[in-house]
């Protein structure tokens, strides 16, 4: 059985972990709002949305990722009656106007009633559709937008739809409509209120008529319902939503939308090697953008440009995944660019050694005809370690956990170190032993592409 699994290609180690009857998913992660810049925070989202996609996707699942952008509602609006007050004009504006414009626009929202009355009366114009607010909104949110392109592209990040909460305002009159005719809404002081018995109530519209974040995710519950009609939707989005997402499964079921399953994938915050809010000296929001190049700048004394690229995305993905997502954890920059301990960097270094073992040797050679004669007890601990994948991938995946993989990634890597230290793998004059450790470095090496292709590493 053993020497069978050691003998397997990357495609039937794939096979292994295939399910029976595939299944439809809806992956909705990343989530960034126009007129902000995309943060430290936007990490964790990205890497276990994207993870999980993989796991799901490589699984056999038919899977479709969804980036739900925040690019509708009071944000929008506050940005725009800014700029008309301020005599900005929106044409000329360029993206680090918007992020400065933004925190001063919402604070002066909650300190200034008259302005806060504006953003409303220009909020309830663009619901009815205002062709120069309209206009408008499209000229801010492109700018955003490509910033946010441009970042993702960096952090190879892709994503199958690129919609974001306008893309579902055309639907909300009918759904209103509709959810009014069946009775599940009632009129409470002019705002629009769930009939489902919860306490408290769900809120549907503000009584301004403007709409919610709630609004714009049950319409769009409905379009992904008309347009795929998945068996499960995934949210990946940060544990302080979890009541969002309470209100939101429930209304859907009380509301029968859709029948199929709902599930919010939380996860806790990154926060700086102190424990406190990842924050720049200067106390603003760390750009991710900034997160990056201070790795790259640590990383680049050591490695050509090319490869602190890559290691700079792989510390990027891996310092993030290998936590646990329901905990918070410190971000520590230096610790996680070191070539020793549980990092991406020793991960790199492993995968490296390995391949350069293997370019010496011609792989076909060694296919066939090996047995256990004198394992040693490295080579027992890597095989162990080996056979253990497709398990590990299932609790990973079941759990919607990517901590098990990369925790296992670490493992594997560890013992193929051991291994390779204690044995002679090439110089053996024994065929038998050569021909077994050779195969046990060629499945290491595909399971661990096979986990870099899942976690998104190059
Ligand atoms: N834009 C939201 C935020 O920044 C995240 C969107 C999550 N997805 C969703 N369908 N609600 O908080």
């Amino acid at each position: 059985e053993i020497i069978k699994y050691l003998q397997k290609s990357k495609n039937e180690i794939i096979k292994t972990i295939q399910e029976e009857t595939p299944k439809k998913y809806i992956f909705d992660y990343g989530g960034p709002n126009i007129g902000k810049s995309m943060h430290v925070g936007h990490l964790r989202p990205l890497n276990i949305g994207r993870a999980l996609y993989n796991m799901y996707k490589i699984s056999g699942n038919e899977c479709i990722s969804d980036i739900h952008l925040g690019d509708w509602g009071i944000p929008i609006s506050q940005i725009l009656t800014f700029c008309y007050e301020n005599n900005h004009k929106i044409e000329d504006l360029i993206v680090e106007d918007l992020q400065n414009i933004y925190p001063e626009a919402s604070k002066y929202s909650s300190e200034n009633q008259e302005f806060k009355n504006k953003v409303n009366e220009n909020l309830s114009k663009l619901n009815n559709g205002d062709k120069k607010l309209l206009s408008d909104w499209k000229i801010a949110s492109e700018l955003t937008i490509q910033n946010i392109k441009k970042i993702l592209h960096e952090l190879d990040h892709r994503f199958d739809l690129f919609y974001g909460e306008s893309t579902v305002v055309g639907l909300i009159p009918e759904m209103v409509e509709d959810l009014k005719k069946n009775n599940f809404v009632r009129s409470d002081d002019g705002a629009l209120v769930s009939n489902e018995n919860t306490d408290p109530p769900i809120l549907i519209l503000k009584s301004d008529g403007t709409y919610l974040y709630m609004t714009t995710d049950l319409a769009t519950v409905l379009d992904r319902e008309k347009q795929f009609s998945p068996d499960g939707y995934f949210y990946i989005v940060d544990n302080r939503q979890s009541e969002h997402f309470k209100q939101l499964f429930s209304s859907i079921k009380y509301f029968q939308f859709s029948n199929s399953s709902f599930e919010h994938i939380g996860f806790g915050t990154i926060n700086d090697t102190e424990g406190k809010p990842f924050k720049t000296r200067q106390g603003d929001v760390y750009p991710l953008e900034s997160l990056r190049e201070d790795i790259y700048k640590i990383l680049n004394k050591k490695n050509s440009d090319t490869n602190a690229e890559i290691l700079t995305n792989s510390v990027l993905v891996y310092s993030d995944l290998v936590f646990d997502r329901h905990s918070n954890y410190k971000f520590d920059i230096n610790k996680f660019t070191n070539t020793e301990g549980k990092t991406a960097i020793y991960i790199q270094y492993t995968k490296v050694r390995i391949e350069s073992v293997l370019r010496n040797i011609n792989q076909d050679q060694y296919a066939e005809n090996f047995d256990d004669e004198q394992l040693n007890t490295s080579e027992e601990n890597l095989i162990m370690t080996i056979l253990k994948f497709s398990e590990i991938f299932n609790r990973s995946k079941n759990l919607k956990e990517p901590h098990h993989l990369a925790e296992y990634l670490y493992e594997l890597c560890q013992k193929f170190n051991s291994f390779y230290k204690d044995v002679k793998i090439l110089d053996n004059k024994n065929m038998h032993i050569q021909n077994r450790r050779v195969n046990v470095l060629i499945i290491t090496i595909n399971i661990l592409e096979i986990i870099f292709e899942v976690l998104g590493m190059k």
